[in-house]
């Protein structure tokens, strides 16, 4: 059976750059308590000009030329995405027209900030199928659009931005494997209960969230999907080189580390830099530690995600 890999990897981020100093200045909070509570120092925020279909566009970009391919060469276009430019079409079409693709399969997926992993493992059974050679996945998101800026308790925490990988068909193992996981009986602590409605969005449009019980959730599920994947693969924890989370906050990433056993040294971490940016975490982490020469090829690279829905799923790549 052909395998599949990551053949590049791109993303992009507002200009705008919103410290927690700048918070303080409209929100009831303090610098020290965000930095304690989350790790947050900054976050990124989309310019009023700015969309989700634009930071895609950018990181999708940077992939394809880090694949070394033309956009024309894609043949399946997923964004992962809590916050499409509009209710319909999709996001990934308004993104494959600014690419130029004349004809490729595209469609969003909603899995908010599992929705990047949900990406993948949707890709790869595409790719697994045959047909699909090339498949760009994003996550993308301008989630502070979500954001009641009078919530001490989540406008803290949240950033724009986008993060893509281009898979390819190839000889070699990458992608090794994905599990993805949702329990709908949690719908209601961390969601936005809104829907278009006569004109209007009714109940409400911005994020509501319980995060004691998502923060327990989290370290569950995370160490859960990251030991199913390894399990799967016949893997233990010692040989992962990077561990890429999705980045909710310091505090879950480094419960999670010490769940499994994982050295922080070998945890990506840049939700101090981006704040948590959704279903563009872990491809924004994951492209960082490749630009920075962290990530190198042959390495052993474990992602796993946790969202609303909840959602939660985890993948294993060589990279
Ligand atoms: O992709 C998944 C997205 N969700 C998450 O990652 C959230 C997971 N949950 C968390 O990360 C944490 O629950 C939070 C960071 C959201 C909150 O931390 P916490 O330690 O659970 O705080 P808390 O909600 O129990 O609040 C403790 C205190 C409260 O004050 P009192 O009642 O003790 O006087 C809050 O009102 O901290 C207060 N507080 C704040 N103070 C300053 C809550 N938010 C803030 C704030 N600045 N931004």
């Amino acid at each position: 059976m052909k395998h599949i890999r990551i053949s590049g990897t791109g993303s992009a981020l507002p200009a705008r750059v919103l410290t927690n100093t700048e918070l303080e200045t409209f929100v009831d909070t303090s610098d020290r308590w965000i930095r304690e509570r989350t790790g947050i120092c900054q976050r990124h925020v989309a310019a009023d000009d700015e969309t989700t279909s634009s930071l895609a566009t950018r990181a999708a970009r940077a992939a394809i030329e880090a694949a070394g391919l033309q956009a024309d060469d894609i043949d399946l276009l997923i964004i992962a995405t809590t916050t499409p430019d509009m209710v319909f079409p999709s996001t990934a079409c308004i993104v494959q027209n600014a690419l130029g693709i004349a004809d490729c399969i595209a469609f969003d997926m909603q899995a908010v900030c599992t929705g990047f992993v949900y990406g993948l493992a949707t890709a790869e059974r595409f790719m697994r199928g045959g047909g699909v050679r090339h498949a760009l996945v994003i996550g993308a998101e301008t989630f502070t659009r979500l954001l009641d800026w009078t919530d001490r308790g989540t406008c803290v925490l949240f950033g724009d931005g986008a993060g893509a990988v281009v898979l390819s068909q190839s000889d070699t193992p990458g992608l090794l494997s994905s599990h993805l996981h949702a329990d709908g009986s949690q719908a209601g602590i961390l969601c936005v209960p809104g829907a278009v409605r006569a004109g209007a969005i009714a109940p409400a449009p911005f994020v509501h969230m319980d995060g004691q019980s998502v923060f327990k959730i989290a370290v569950r599920v995370l160490d859960d999907v990251a030991r199913e994947a390894l399990a799967h693969n016949h893997l233990s924890v010692d040989q992962v080189d990077w561990f890429i989370p999705h980045q909710a906050n310091t505090r879950i990433l480094s419960s999670t580390a010490r769940k499994l056993g994982i050295a922080e040294s070998r945890v990506v971490v840049t939700v101090d830099r981006h704040g948590n940016t959704s279903a563009a975490s872990i491809p924004l982490a994951l492209d960082t530690a490749v630009r920075d020469g962290r990530i190198q090829s042959g390495q052993l690279l474990l992602l796993a995600a946790v969202g609303g829905g909840m959602t939660w799923g985890g993948a294993l790549v060589r990279f």
